[in-house]
């Protein structure tokens, strides 16, 4: 039997009080949306479809790859009818499952528990056992089937005393829940069409409703305001560093790191106060992120040491290399082993060879430094006449002195030796001791000026 997961995104979400549809709000740099894709993903489910409405066409942008289906619920009319926007083009053999745009921490693995705990033919719906349950549909039972859900506006007070709620998630079979649908009236406290009412449609027709729960709320947990949207954010934060820790991956202090992303980790990394990882980060074995950093989609090699207060984006390293305090990594910077990056040193596009140090105030850009050089304080490469970038070469072995300007296409040969504030145009052959600066002069009898009278 094969599976369409239809996930419910239509809301407006006012309370976000925001430009941004809710369903794109970020939690943990990705829209909330793309969680819950990301949760159908893992699911090979043959048919995901979104249901949108709300700022349709930003939420269908953000989410173009094709693979995905589309169903416009033009007016709000409640969550039957946001369901039933779905139900024509969806394949009469599957099983439905329906998700929320904006639940966001459900995880495969309690959706295929649900999947697998319930025979093909039937229905059920996830729900948890909250200590305050107001403002939830509640789950009526009935032996330990399920027989109806009452909506909160709907219910007396027998049922409000129900702790056992409807997380909204639910699975079917797609021809009888079309069917259900069909029949939706919407003559209740909200005027709105419920899902929830199908259940004890399902009930009425023979049909076995399971209720399964989920281990914890915050897996099921609604987003509806800012508030709510920190504390998910904090959650999901906490359940990746605790699957970190599992690996093995130390952190000074668990709650206190940010993950945006996938972060990769190899044996006896240690992660210190206030780091956070976006996109794609790769760190070798023993590598250690002091505190505040940012590093964004980039590939640290084994026993790389990373000082405090750098920011790392599209950058690798080879082994053993040290980079920081206060260090730049831009796209493009390709550090091989044993690089040392000192503090203010900007690195783009460029390549440094094993061995080799940039160790103050310096900028390097689209340029490729060899083995075993060293770049003095303050050293700029000047890669852009205002039009163009060109290429600075420094040979391996090569030593710049301090306050050098390198202007680009430039070439500095192997074992050459640049003297201190040069400004170098040219290229310098290789073993060349190079100085470039005016000699020094000292000027008799000079006077320092003197504040003039006001007039
Ligand atoms: C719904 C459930 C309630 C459950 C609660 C869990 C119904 C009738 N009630 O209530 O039993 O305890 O969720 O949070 O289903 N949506 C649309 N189109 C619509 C209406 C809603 O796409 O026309 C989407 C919303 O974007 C939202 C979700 O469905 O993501 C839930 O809608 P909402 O109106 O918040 O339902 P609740 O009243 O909270
Ligand atoms: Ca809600």
């Amino acid at each position: 039997m094969g599976l369409s997961t239809i996930i419910l995104a239509a809301g407006q979400g006012t309370r976000m009080r925001s430009d941004l549809p809710k369903v794109l709000q970020l939690l943990a740099g990705r829209p909330l949306l793309g969680h819950v894709l990301d949760c159908a993903a893992a699911l090979a489910a043959d048919d995901v479809c979104v249901v949108y409405g709300h700022g349709g066409e930003a939420v269908k942008t953000a989410f173009a790859d094709g693979s995905l289906r589309w169903a416009l619920q033009a007016e709000q009319l409640g969550t039957g009818h946001a369901l039933q926007q779905a139900m024509p083009a969806t394949p009469e053999s599957n099983r439905v499952l329906v998700l929320f745009g904006d639940v966001p921490l459900l995880t495969p693995e309690t959706c295929q528990r649900l999947l697998d705990e319930t025979p093909a033919g039937d229905v059920a719906v996830l729900s948890v056992d909250m200590a305050d349950p107001t403002g939830y549909g509640r789950i009526i039972r009935e032996g330990n089937k399920v027989s109806c859900i009452v909506e909160e506006k709907d219910a007396g007070p027998d049922e409000k005393a129900v702790r056992e709620i409807n997380t909204g998630v639910l699975v079917g079979p797609a021809d009888k829940m079309r069917a259900w649908l069909a029949g939706l009236g919407n003559d209740n406290a909200q005027g709105e069409y419920y899902l929830t009412d199908v259940i004890a449609m399902a009930v009425n027709d023979g049909v076995v409703v399971h209720g399964v729960k989920a281990d914890s709320w915050t897996e099921v947990m609604g987003i509806n305001d800012k508030k709510q949207l920190a504390e998910a954010e904090r959650a999901l934060q906490a359940r990746r560093v605790d699957e970190l820790m599992h690996q093995g991956v130390g952190f000074a202090d668990p709650a206190r790191v940010d993950i945006r992303g996938t972060l990769r980790c190899g044996k006896d990394v240690f992660i210190d106060v206030n780091a956070v990882f976006e996109g794609d980060v790769e760190l070798g074995d023993g590598v250690k992120i002091e505190s505040n950093n940012l590093v964004r989609d980039c590939r640290l090699g084994a026993g790389t040491l990373v000082h405090s207060n750098c920011h790392m984006e599209g950058a690798q390293t080879g082994n053993d290399c040290e980079i920081g305090p206060f260090a730049r990594l831009r796209p493009g910077a390709e550090l091989a082993n044993n690089v040392k990056v000192g503090n203010f040193v900007e690195i783009k596009k460029s390549t440094v060879a094993d061995g080799s140090k940039v160790n103050h105030l310096t900028y390097i850009g689209d340029t490729e430094i060899g083995t075993g050089v060293n770049v003095g304080a303050g050293t700029i490469t000047c890669n852009y006449d205002g039009v163009n970038k060109h290429k600075t070469t420094i040979g391996d072995g090569a030593f710049i002195g301090s306050g050098v300007e390198l202007v680009a296409p430039v070439r500095i040969g192997a074992g050459a030796t640049v003297g201190a504030g040069a400004t170098i145009s040219k290229d310098v052959d290789d073993d060349q001791l190079v100085i470039e600066r005016s000699r020094q002069k000292a000027i008799p009898g000079w006077k320092k000026p003197t504040k003039k009278e006001a007039e």
